[in-house]
């Protein structure tokens, strides 16, 4: 399998903080990899680096097959569409202007402008005129035209940093249409999330906790890896006391909240029995949100 990303050992302080710890991963062309971790875990701050816009402490980056060089950040920046947390678009500018700025700073003649803005609009079917102010547009729409902009120099890889933060949910699955479709057209995602749901999505998934990744892997193997043992979904008829809930924590491998239902794996299945007749058990498969929570998050460890 092509490589297009390769972090090895890659290491990030700031003042005395050490944000990345020891990080290796590779994201093989052509895939969705999904980064994924509670806040602060470091998501932001390896792409920074992947980027091209931060210095790593110690540690390799490379980018189909350019090493990151300083002074040199540029080579990467070519092949890399980014998408940031925070910043999409300037919200004063129309979409021309913004998509205009984005060409410049990657020096796409106005050519090459044309011609991707062409092939770009028709991929997240545009149905705005392009002298539109941004701080018209809804967030969903919003955030496919800051996609367009990431685009605009033709880069291989597409990096989004949460791109879906504050979209309606159906705008989150059109997003992730979107992203399907990047890959159909031979990019490779790079893609951060809260929404577990979304990063089903994936192929690949890493997960960060406190600057360390922590597992990775496809969706079904995180899910395999973590847990062993058949998964339950319980739903008492009155939600379990405090004092009830901790005492079945004891005998259980998990035993996890999930609104009135509780996800439990027993140490022991003839546990079981110690549910009420008005308590409802069925047989589940664990989602990713169990996963996470597991391992991420740190509960019921
Ligand atoms: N420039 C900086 N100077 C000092 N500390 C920083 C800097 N940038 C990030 N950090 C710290 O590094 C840690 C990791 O931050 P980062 O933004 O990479 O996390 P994240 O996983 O992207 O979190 P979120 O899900 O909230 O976006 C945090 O504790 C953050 O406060
Ligand atoms: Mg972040």
């Amino acid at each position: 399998m092509q490589k297009i990303v390769e972090v090895n050992n890659l290491c990030v302080r700031f003042g005395d903080f050490w944000a990345v710890k020891n990080v290796s991963f590779c994201v093989n062309c052509g895939e969705i990899f999904g980064f994924l971790g509670a806040n602060g875990a470091g998501k932001t701050t390896t792409i920074r680096v992947i980027c091209g816009l931060i210095n790593p402490t110690s540690g390799e980056v490379v980018v189909d097959s350019e090493h990151f060089i300083r002074g040199k950040e540029d080579v990467i920046k070519a092949k890399v569409g980014y998408m940031s947390q925070r910043f999409t678009l300037y919200n004063d500018l129309s979409i021309k202007e913004n998509l205009d700025f984005a060409a410049t700073t990657h020096n796409v003649s106005s050519k090459d402008l044309q011609r991707n803005k062409t092939e770009l609009f028709e991929l997240i079917q545009l149905n705005r005129k392009e002298s539109t102010l941004v701080s018209e547009l809804p967030s969903g729409i919003k955030q496919q035209v800051a996609l367009v902009a990431a685009l605009i120099h033709q880069p291989k890889l597409v990096v989004l940093d949460e791109p879906t933060a504050g979209v309606s949910p159906a705008s989150r699955a059109s997003f992730w249409e979107l992203i399907r479709r990047l890959t159909d057209i031979g990019k490779t995602v790079f893609v951060t999330t809260h929404y577990m749901d979304e990063a089903e999505n994936c192929g690949r998934i890493a997960l960060m906790r406190a600057g360390e990744l922590i597992a990775m892997g496809t969706v079904p193997e995180l899910k395999q890896k973590t847990f062993t043992g058949q998964m339950y979904n319980v739903t008492p008829r009155t939600p379990l006391a405090d004092e009830e809930c901790a005492q079945l924590a004891e005998r259980c491998v998990l035993f996890e909240p999930c609104g009135i239902h509780y996800h439990v794996i027993f140490k022991d299945e003839r546990d079981l029995a110690m549910f009420d007749s008005g308590t409802t058990v069925e047989k589940i498969q664990p989602s990713l949100e169990d996963v996470f929570i597991q391992l991420v998050e740190g509960r019921s460890a």
